[in-house]
Formats: structure tokens, C-alpha cells, sequence
């Protein structure tokens, strides 16, 4: 029981100091919940206002992807140097440990393969989403896919409505379709649609002509996959082009666990998103971690 006798006066009241209070960091979520935001801030880095994400959820439209066979012995030894992971509820309950301790990107739809037509896709329980203390909820949004379309903006509506509820994030992830183009036309309305549709995040692709248009006409941040594999010093320039044209961070898969030294490429994707390396810095950072690796 406390005690009520010989206690130290309170007395530090502050009087005339105006309680502080910070903007969030990160733009288009400053009217979001508490739990959203704490959870946003988990996601992303507060001083650099970026995030380094690792996507393997290839699998769940794929199958055995290169480099995912074992994610075991290829993923887990890279999660301590990722600010987030992006995977799906199968992988995360049989592979990754809870002891990673990093904050999750969850694929809260489960959907159709590389085999069909892609993109019809169903919603993962809410409650399996709050058990796996996730902290944003990954939602396929098919825009322009005339089969697709309607269903996953109506996924993404939902996903919101019940992140809303659990103060969880969405983040929404404008499709990977066979017949839809990456341009800036094409990204800028898919982009905008998930944003105006109440997702938190997007991630989308980077394309070579005015992205910066796209990330501008986004009221939210914007996160760009890293596609097929390319040479390592060729997604470090993807990786530069698109931070320096507003993206808030990455996403990245195959780029990074398909490298020669995926440790290594991890590391001096870091150093652009993070420490706005240029790409000869961040391509050295990738040799010299590569040769220490060997
Ligand atoms: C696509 O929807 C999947 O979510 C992947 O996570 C995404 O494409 C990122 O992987 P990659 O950098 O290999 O394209």
C-alpha cells in the first residue's frame, strides 16, 4: 500500500510551458489513431523518415521462388539488418522466430497463382492479424484488372475499415498484374486510388519517367518494390532514383535475397534510403561487405 506520509512534494508543474507536442513524421497520417501511428513508427525510421522492408512473400503466388527455398537459412540471417519484414501468416508461424522482434508487414489476403489469372484474392482473418502482433496489414489492390478490380478495392476497404477499429495500418499494394503497365500514368492513379480508399502506406514500382509525379499526387508515403533481379549496382541506382524522386523507403525481395551477397546488398540499400549515399558510395559499401562476408 503506498504510503502517505513523508513523500516529496510534486512540484515540477511546468507552469507557462505549453505541453509539447510533436507533428508526425510521417505525411498523410497525422489525423491516424494512436495505434496506427505507433505502429507506422515501428515500420519506419523516425530521423530519416524512411524504411528498409523485406518482402519474401513471393511464395504465396509462386511457390519455391529463387533464393525462398529455405527461408530458414536465406531470410532469417538478413532480418536484424531490415527495419520491417513482409511475409505471410504460413511463413511467419513456421519459420520466423518470435524472437526477431522486428515489426511485421503482413499479407492479410491470400489469392490466386502465377498459374491462373493472378489477383482474386480473399481476406486473412483480422483476429489472426492482432494475434500475430503485426504492424501493418498488406492489402493487393488490383486497379485496372477487369476481373479483379472491384474485389480487391473492396478487400482494401474493409482492411481499413477493421484496421481502423485495431489501430493497425494498411498498406496497399498495387498489383502485380500480366497486362498492366508501369507508368507514370498508370502508377500515379493506382497509387492515388489506395490512398484515397484510406490506406496508410502504398507500395508500388518505380518507373523511369516523372515518379516524382506519382509520389506527389500520393497524400501518403510511398514505398517502392524492387522487381525482377537486377544487377546489384542497377537496383542501387532504382533504389536512389526513386528516394530522391519522394519515396519513403523500399520494399524490396529478389533484389535483395537474390544478390551475390544479400547481407551486403541489404547494407548499402540502407545507406541510400537511410544516409542518402550516393550510388558509388553505396555500390563500395556493397563490395566491401561482400568481400568481408567471403
Ligand atoms: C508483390 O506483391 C509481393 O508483395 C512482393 O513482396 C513484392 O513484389 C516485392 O518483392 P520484389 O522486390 O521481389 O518485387
Amino acid at each position: 500500500m503506498a504510503d502517505n506520509e513523508g513523500n516529496i512534494d510534486a512540484k515540477s508543474f511546468g507552469v507557462g510551458v505549453p505541453q509539447t507536442q510533436e507533428q508526425f513524421f510521417l505525411k498523410g497520417n497525422e489525423n491516424a489513431s494512436y495505434g496506427i501511428k505507433s505502429r507506422l513508427s515501428q515500420v519506419f525510421n523516425k530521423k530519416s523518415g524512411h524504411t528498409v522492408m523485406l518482402a519474401f512473400d513471393h511464395g504465396f503466388i509462386m511457390g519455391p521462388t529463387s533464393g525462398l527455398e529455405r527461408i530458414d537459412l536465406t531470410i532469417n540471417p538478413l532480418i536484424e539488418y531490415s527495419d520491417c519484414i513482409m511475409c505471410t501468416r504460413g511463413i511467419l508461424r513456421s519459420v520466423i522466430p518470435p524472437t526477431a522482434n522486428k515489426p511485421i508487414s503482413f499479407r492479410a489476403d491470400g489469392g490466386t497463382t502465377i498459374l491462373t489469372s493472378l489477383n482474386d484474392e480473399t481476406l486473412i482473418d483480422i483476429e489472426e492479424a492482432v494475434r500475430l502482433n503485426v504492424s501493418l496489414l498488406a492489402i493487393m489492390v488490383a486497379i485496372g484488372d477487369p476481373d479483379h478490380e472491384g474485389s480487391t478495392i473492396r478487400n482494401l476497404t474493409k482492411t481499413v475499415d477493421l484496421g481502423q477499429r485495431y489501430g493497425i495500418p494498411t498498406l496497399g499494394v498495387t498489383a502485380v498484374g500480366k497486362n498492366l503497365t508501369r507508368d507514370s500514368r498508370y502508377l500515379g492513379l493506382a497509387t492515388r486510388v489506395c490512398a484515397e480508399n484510406g490506406a496508410n502506406v502504398i507500395k508500388t514500382y518505380y518507373c523511369d519517367e516523372k515518379f516524382e509525379q506519382v509520389t506527389n499526387a500520393c497524400p501518403v508515403p510511398i514505398v517502392i518494390a524492387g522487381g525482377k533481379k537486377l544487377p546489384e549496382r542497377d537496383a542501387l541506382q532504382l533504389a536512389k532514383n526513386a528516394i530522391d524522386q519522394g519515396a519513403a523507403g523500399v520494399d524490396m525481395g529478389r533484389n535483395i535475397f537474390q544478390a551475390d551477397s544479400p547481407v551486403a546488398m541489404l547494407l548499402a540499400v540502407r545507406e541510400i534510403v537511410h544516409n542518402g549515399a550516393t550510388v558509388d558510395q553505396a555500390f563500395d559499401c556493397y563490395e566491401t561487405y561482400k568481400n568481408q562476408a567471403k
